[in-house]
Formats: structure tokens, sequence, C-alpha cells
């Protein structure tokens, strides 16, 4: 199969970083590779992208500055993974889904950060899925599913274990509308699942419920 991992930075680059759990990702991405897998990998940026647009905001840099900052910690972050990947891929981070693709072509492990100013690495890696006809997106987030409401602040929140693409949409829609909330998936990668019919599992970032996942065994939610 050809996949597209779509790694939160939170859930790779958390407050206290590891090299031993990023090892542990590696050894996923690896044994799925050995599997005979395609992969590409993209990374978000985490607790550096947002000290930085914090610190970018404070001496009054617009949103697209911003952006560029947070663009650049996710480049950080898909470097150590790129790193810990040793010659399942590249120390270059590519900058768009062609230099991905070439690198993909090569038997490497093309790993992205993001691309331009204006959306999250969801939104590169739903692009990426699409370009390269992906059959699966993983994505691996810091809860376990997509939810009817946000599961960590509402105890009666419910999970979907499936979604159709529509569904999707309406979700990443109306909670990227609440004041403050955080959407489990940025509106703009739904919408491209959705275009592209992108067969999707949403999950929690651990290293084994990504295997579970592509062996689909996971109990996150999946999108069809
Ligand atoms: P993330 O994709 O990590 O954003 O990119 P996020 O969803 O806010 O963070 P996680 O999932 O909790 O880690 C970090 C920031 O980098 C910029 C955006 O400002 C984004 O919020 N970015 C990222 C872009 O502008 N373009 C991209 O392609 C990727």
């Amino acid at each position: 199969m050809r996949i597209v991992f779509d790694l939160g930075g939170s859930v790779i680059m958390p407050e206290n970083p590891s090299s031993e759990k990023i090892k542990e990702y590696a050894k996923v991405f690896k044994k799925l590779k050995d599997e005979g897998h395609e992969i590409a990998i993209v990374v978000g940026g985490g607790k550096t992208a947002r000290d930085y647009i914090r610190l970018a905001r404070e001496l009054n840099a617009n949103d697209s500055l911003c952006d560029t900052l947070g663009i650049l910690s996710t480049r950080l972050n898909a470097l150590i993974l790129a790193i810990a990947l040793n010659d399942y891929s590249i120390k270059k981070i590519p900058t768009n889904f062609e230099e991905a693709e070439i690198i993909l072509s090569t038997g490497k492990i093309p790993v992205l950060g993001g691309t331009h100013p204006a959306h999250t690495t969801d939104a590169v890696a739903a692009g990426l899925a699409e370009f390269i006809n992906a059959d699966l997106l993983v994505i691996g987030t810091n809860v376990d599913g997509v939810y009817n409401k946000d599961p960590k602040k509402f105890k009666d929140a419910k999970k979907y274990s499936k979604l159709s693409f529509e569904e999707l949409v309406n979700i990443a829609i109306s909670s990227s509308l609440k004041a403050g909330s955080s959407s489990v998936i940025d509106p703009l990668a739904a919408k491209i699942i959705e275009r592209a019919k992108i067969k999707t599992v949403v999950v929690k970032g651990e290293p084994e419920e990504l295997l579970k996942a592509v062996k689909g065994e996971s109990d996150g939610t999946v999108i069809e």
C-alpha cells in the first residue's frame, strides 16, 4: 500500500521530547517499509511552533510571518525524524509535493513539514495523499479518533467509529468555527480528503496505534 502518515507535532515533539520515542516511531515506519509499503510522512510543529509563533505575535509579526515560523518548526521536527530513519530516508526535507514524490520514487521515505502559509500540516498530508494517489492516510493525533465534541473538555463526548467524507467535512468546519476550539482535523484537509476520496484513519499518534491503523485493527475513526 501507498500510505501517508500525518503526525501531529505535539505527538512527536511533546513538552519533553525523547530520542527513544522518536526511535520507536522510526522503527514502525522501517517495519512497514520492510513489509513492502510505500510511505511518506508529514510532521507537525508542536511546542516549537507554538513558542515561535507566540514570540513573533508579541513582536507584532503578521499571520503570514507567524506561519513561516510554524513551517520552519515543522521542518526541524521532520529532519529529526528523517535522521532517526537513517538510510530509509534522506536528510533533505521536501518543500513541495513534487520533491516528495521524487524521493518516494527512489524507494526512500520522504519526511515533510509544512509547505505554504495559511494552513496546517493536516492539509499538507491530505494534499500529498491526493498528489501521490495514496491508498491510505493515517492521522496520528493527541486524541484517539474524531469525537462529536472535545473529549478533553466534555466527559460525555462520543467517538465516531466510522464517518463518511461529507460528515468529516461538516464536523471539521463546525468545530473550527467555535471560538478557541482546536479541531481534530483542519477543514481544508477534510475538504481535500472528501474531493479525492482518500480512505483515512484518525488514531492516537502512538507508534503501535499507527501500525494497527495500517492493519485495519485500530479503534480510531475510519473515514471512507
Ligand atoms: P501544525 O500543522 O503543527 O499546526 O503547524 P497545528 O495543527 O496548529 O499543530 P499541532 O497539530 O497541535 O502540532 C504549525 C503551524 O505552522 C504553520 C501554521 O501557522 C500552523 O499553525 N503552517 C504549517 C503553515 O502555515 N503551513 C503549513 O503548511 C504547515
